[in-house]
């Protein structure tokens, strides 16, 4: 089974509370979605590997650490998710970022992928899903089958707020994905909403409702 880490720093805190408050504009809502997952990317890279490399400093020779292994990948599972890539870029420059486009049936509640753009190598990469909200847990799911059918194998995946519903799913379906969030909610409404959540996270990010 994959683990299932809530990171909860006080500046995470903090900052999730305004961004769940529905007075809080978009312009706000994106600023924080960026901070938030910028302070997410230092828990969820703790434990890449590094390896040894000899450097010259001004003063000497000396044989320091650089990460190794799986070069990176970031992919948002859009709209949403795209509020989560400038952040953990600005800790990872050199990642490549590839896009899974996916909306919930507002019925139905199933995800419908519309896009899939991703770097051509990127059954080597190590890639961090992100996407704000796990919900029902549906999107996710697909989207880590959209990325295996193409020879991906190093997942880890990143929100800001779980449901129960939606971790416990996405861990059975995909039992090698780790999933990392900032807050484990305590439920879904009945029309597939976070409680106590932050609403629809794609139109508080873009304005669009
Ligand atoms: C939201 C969210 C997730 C999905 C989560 O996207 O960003 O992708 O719902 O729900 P699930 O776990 O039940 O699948 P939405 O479908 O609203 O699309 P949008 O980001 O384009 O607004
Ligand atoms: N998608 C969202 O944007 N918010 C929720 O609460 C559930 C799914």
């Amino acid at each position: 089974m994959g683990k299932f880490q809530v990171i909860s720093h006080p500046l995470i805190q903090h900052k999730l509370s305004i961004l769940r408050r529905s007075t809080t504009p978009t312009k706000d809502f994106r600023e924080l979605v960026d901070e938030i997952a910028m302070l997410m990317g230092y828990e969820v890279s703790r434990d890449l590997p590094l390896e040894d490399v000899e450097i010259e400093t001004p003063v000497t020779t000396t044989v320091q650490k650089q990460l190794a292994g799986k070069k990176l990948a970031i992919v948002p599972i859009l709209r949403a998710g795209i509020g989560m890539v400038d952040g953990l870029l600005s800790l990872v420059p050199a990642a490549k970022v590839g896009h899974i486009g996916m909306y919930r049936d507002e019925e139905t509640l199933e995800p419908v992928e519309y896009l899939v753009k991703l770097p051509e190598d990127i059954d080597q990469r190590q890639i961090f899903l992100v996407d704000p909200m796990l919900a029902t847990g549906g999107s996710a799911i697909l989207a880590v089958d959209s990325l295996k059918k193409r020879g991906a194998t190093n997942i880890r995946f990143v929100c800001l707020v779980a449901a129960p519903e939606g971790v416990e799913k996405l861990q059975a379906a995909h039992p090698d994905v780790d999933i990392y969030a900032a807050s484990l909610d305590e439920k879904l409404n009945e029309h597939g909403y976070i409680v106590p959540g932050l609403g629809d996270a794609g139109d508080r990010l873009f304005g669009t409702k």
